[in-house]
């Protein structure tokens, strides 16, 4: 499968960000990772990361894939612009956190784009990403034997 990984705003900050949220990894670090385990299951991987939603907007728009992994960090609990960008494209997405967003700040608990993904993986830190990459490939494999 050919796989879009959307991170949004201060993204390009991990590393610096707290670990014990985030994690110790890098944004390089942890595109690395997730490249490295979609390429050893014959899957492609391509990365994309802005701090700036209009660009997460046509990234949504002009994608290229089978499915996308979105953090949209912040832009997660306001951006209607992500939300309908979501609703209009046919290739399915996947709403991925690295904390728990529902177990941290008020405003933090809400996601305006949690009714147009497909599903929600959160607070596993990196391994949200590769859980949302096995969660799109049994769909698929469920639908195949369909
Ligand atoms: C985040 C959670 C968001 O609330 C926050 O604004 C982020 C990162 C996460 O991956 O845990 O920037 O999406």
């Amino acid at each position: 499968m050919k796989f879009l990984i959307i991170n949004g705003p201060n993204m390009n900050m991990l590393g610096k960000r707290d670990p014990s949220l985030y994690g110790n990894m890098t944004l390089n670090e942890l595109n690395n990772f997730i490249d490295g385990f979609c390429q050893k299951n014959g899957d492609e991987a391509q990365f994309f990361q802005s701090n700036h939603e209009g660009d997460i907007v046509d990234k949504l728009q002009s994608a290229d894939a089978d499915a996308i992994l979105l953090n949209a960090a912040a832009f997660t609990h306001y951006s209607y612009a992500i939300h309908d960008a979501i609703e209009c494209i046919s290739v399915p997405v996947c709403e991925v956190h690295l904390s728990d967003p529902s177990l941290r700040e008020a405003f933090r608990k809400f996601s305006v784009i949690e009714d147009v993904v497909k599903f929600t993986v959160k607070g596993l830190k990196q391994d949200s990403y590769i859980e949302a990459i096995n969660q799109f490939k049994q769909s698929k494999t469920n639908k195949a034997q369909a």
